[in-house]
């Protein structure tokens, strides 16, 4: 039955200049580019020095509207997942909206789902797209984090980095089966059992205070492989797709160990498993979009391709996507 879907008609990507290598770590906390590398698979990250949120949200937008070859005017909405915005309030997005040039009046907001920002944000924009009170959405994913990170602690402050990817989302007309292109599916989750095994240290309503990131590093670890190899299987279910099929999957880039384990899991060989967190580390709501426009860019993921995201993140939150890009 022919229906609407969100196809990808831009993606755009941004990291800051400044790099943090492992060796750069080991000369701030006690730890080496040995373990680092094996327990984690991340070599370098990049951080912000006077850039905001907003900024490299802005450079990874505008890049997604070039490569869409569509003008801010033609954009809709703008949804950013983000859990380390310019300010508490206004969203983020507004300012990012004003800064490209968008119409006026176009609607704008943030979504925070820690590192499943970006699924949850694409999620909304799809809908909307699908109910057709908008045509043509920008979805970002990105992160200061190095802004909430514990410079002092090595157990986290080597996992994460700072960095922006963006996708512009055109509604396009589909037959309603898992050959049509554009998102076929995503799928949500959140369990809030598990609220204090990855937050921050504080917050507004708390502390007054954004806080820091604190972890119990292998109880994610326990949880991330199962959550991302389930919401991938039930994205892919609700889409009608086999394994066979993938072309990509494109994990949240947490750790090396959990990405193998979630291929693993799904019996997918290397050859098919998207990795990039050797140069940017954990960064959280951008790691999906980041990685899919690099991925893009060098040719690698290509036109045609079907992709299943999937995410997995403080909260706990989780969820999957199937993209035919
Ligand atoms: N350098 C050197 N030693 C370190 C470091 C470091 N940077 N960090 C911790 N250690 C030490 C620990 O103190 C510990 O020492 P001890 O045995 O004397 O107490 C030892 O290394 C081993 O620590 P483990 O916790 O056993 O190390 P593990 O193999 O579990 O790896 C890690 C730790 C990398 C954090 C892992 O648990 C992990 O990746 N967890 C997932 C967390 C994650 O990715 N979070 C990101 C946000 S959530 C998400 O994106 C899904």
């Amino acid at each position: 039955m022919k229906c609407i879907r969100s196809e990808i008609i831009g993606h755009g990507h941004y990291a800051p200049a400044k790099v943090l290598t492992n060796d750069d770590m080991a000369k701030m906390v006690e730890t080496s580019d040995e373990w680092i590398t094996t327990r984690t698979g991340i070599k370098s990250r990049h951080v912000v020095e006077n850039e905001l949120n907003s900024d490299l949200s802005y450079h990874a937008a505008k890049m997604a509207l070039e490569t869409a070859g569509i003008s801010a005017e033609e954009i809709d909405i703008v949804v950013l997942a983000t859990v380390t915005p310019d300010n508490t309030t206004p969203a983020t997005a507004i300012k990012v909206a004003t800064m490209l040039g968008t119409k006026a009046g176009t609607p704008a907001m943030d979504v925070s789902a820690a590192c499943s920002g970006f699924v949850y944000a694409l999620t909304v924009a799809d809908n909307m797209i699908r109910l057709g009170q908008v045509k043509t959405a920008l979805v970002i994913g990105s992160e200061t984090l190095s802004k909430i990170t514990d410079w002092t602690d090595r157990n986290t402050c080597v996992l994460f980095g700072d960095g922006a990817g963006a996708i512009v989302l055109r509604a396009c007309e589909g037959n309603g089966d898992s050959k049509d292109k554009g998102i076929l599916s995503t799928k949500i989750y959140s369990d809030g059992s598990h609220y204090d095994t990855l937050r921050t240290t504080g917050g507004v309503s708390a502390t007054q205070t954004a806080g820091y990131v604190t972890m119990d590093g292998k109880e994610v670890f326990k949880y991330a492989i199962n959550a991302l190899a389930q919401a991938a299987e039930e994205a892919m279910n609700i889409a009608g797709v086999q394994k066979e099929e993938i072309d990509w999957l494109l994990p949240h880039q947490a750790n090396i160990r959990i990405i193998e384990g979630v291929g693993k899991k799904m019996e997918l060989p290397d050859e098919k498993v998207v990795v990039n967190l050797a140069h940017h580390g954990n960064t959280s709501a951008a790691s999906i979009p980041l990685a899919l426009s690099e991925k893009m860019s060098e040719g690698t993921i290509k036109k045609g391709d079907l992709v299943v995201l999937t995410a997995m993140g403080a909260g706990f939150t989780w969820g999957g996507a199937v993209v035919r890009l």
